[in-house]
């Protein structure tokens, strides 16, 4: 352990994001110890890190962040020098249907973690970081012009969107009040391989490829700002390293698009792939009825972050969906995999009565 230079905490590490952020810093960093610290929910799971799984400078511990014991014992075994938080419930729709369990997640385990890092940094600070990873959700939603700055008020309207803003809230918290060295950033969309199939993106890829009802919220007219994943993960290794401490840094892809438009996309890229008939795929596009309280448009200016930083968003969208379909169709184990069990209870409670 001697010969490792820095110490680093991940939180979620097994989820979408998290999983491409440990690889990225494992494989980049061989003087670093990474932890990643996972409850294993449903949207957990081990196999997005096989390639990882035995590398000398990786760890993974099964654990919750609301459990201060289980967390007093981690820290005091490992000192870490810096956490990376992205444990979290990630979806909207499940905020709807049980918003509590995002208070729980989000908010509690937030701010249990903060203590923990407190408890275990307490005056000793120098050189530490509790990097908190966010959404551009906590903005709340734009009408046709405009974009959400660092400045822009946190309005949230979800409760998945309203969790997370706490979080945030409870993060700023720690650093005024404590002087807890802490950054936070606020990310768009994001997609890519390993990603959960009940986001948008990935949902849609597994219907067409079943030949199942594609389910387009209201007239399929909301915006969002799509990100690539392992861009998200560059800017904050970027941000984790350069970043100016108590700042908080806009991430986006200057990428928006339609749910509508990125459906048919989606259709006519997987038409040519699965040797459909052009306009084939499309047939199965089934409007239902909107999410309640639906944000209609995100749009991230994320200047700051590329004048300061000198981040920007490395790969096209059409090319970066045409890889992301390519790596389902390639991954029919895993699709299959974390679409059974209660995958399929929670499909029929969201999708039934639509
Ligand atoms: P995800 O749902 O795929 O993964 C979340 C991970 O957290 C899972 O591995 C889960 O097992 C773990 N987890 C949940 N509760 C836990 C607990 N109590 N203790 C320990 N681990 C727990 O989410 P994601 O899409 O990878 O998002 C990661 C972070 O990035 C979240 O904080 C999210 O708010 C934020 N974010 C996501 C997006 C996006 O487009 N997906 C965009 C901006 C920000
Ligand atoms: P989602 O991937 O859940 O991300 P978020 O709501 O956090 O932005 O949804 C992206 C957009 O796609 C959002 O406007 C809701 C819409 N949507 C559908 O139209 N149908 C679906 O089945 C899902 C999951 C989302």
């Amino acid at each position: 352990m001697a010969d490792f230079t820095k110490k680093i905490l991940i939180t979620g590490g097994a989820g979408f994001i998290g999983s491409h952020l440990v690889r990225l810093f494992v494989k980049k960093y061989p003087h670093y110890f990474i932890v990643n610290l996972d409850a294993l929910t449903y949207a957990g799971n081990l196999e997005n890190l096989r390639d990882v799984a035995s590398f000398p400078n990786y760890e993974f511990e099964r654990g919750d962040i609301n459990n201060e014991k289980e967390m007093a014992r981690l820290f005091e075994r490992h000192q870490f020098d810096g956490v990376i938080h992205l444990a979290a419930e990630s979806h909207v729709d499940r905020s709807i249907l049980d918003p509590l369990s995002f208070a729980r997640t989000n908010v509690l385990g937030t701010s249990s973690l903060l203590n923990s890092c407190m408890n275990s940094w307490r005056g000793d600070l120098k050189g530490k970081l509790f990097y908190h990873v966010s959404t551009d959700e906590v903005y709340g939603s734009l009408g046709k012009e405009g974009f959400f700055t660092e400045e822009t008020a946190y309005d949230p309207r979800s409760p998945y969107s309203a969790s997370k803003a706490s979080s945030d809230h409870f993060v700023m918290a720690y650093h005024h009040t404590y002087g807890l060295p802490v950054i936070i950033s606020n990310c768009s969309n994001n997609y890519g391989s390993h990603h959960f199939p009940e986001k948008l993106i990935p949902l849609m890829i597994n219907n067409i490829k079943n030949n199942k009802p594609l389910p387009v919220y209201g007239k399929g007219e909301n915006v969002r700002d799509w990100l690539w994943v392992e861009d998200h993960a560059k800017a904050i290794d970027i941000i984790f390293h350069k970043g100016k401490i108590g700042d908080r840094y806009n991430i986006g892809g200057y990428n928006e698009w339609k749910n509508i438009d990125i459906i048919n996309l989606l259709c006519r890229i997987m038409d040519k792939k699965l040797g459909r008939k052009e306009g084939e795929s499309a047939k199965l596009i089934t409007f239902v009825k909107d999410r309640q309280g639906h944000d209609l448009r995100y749009a991230i200016d994320a200047s700051k972050l590329n004048r300061e930083l000198g981040w920007k968003p490395s790969l096209q969208f059409e090319e970066g969906l045409e890889k992301t379909v390519d790596w389902y169709l390639e991954n029919e184990e895993w699709v299959k995999h974390v679409t059974s069990g209660d995958y399929r209870h929670y499909y029929d409670q969201q999708y039934e009565k639509r």
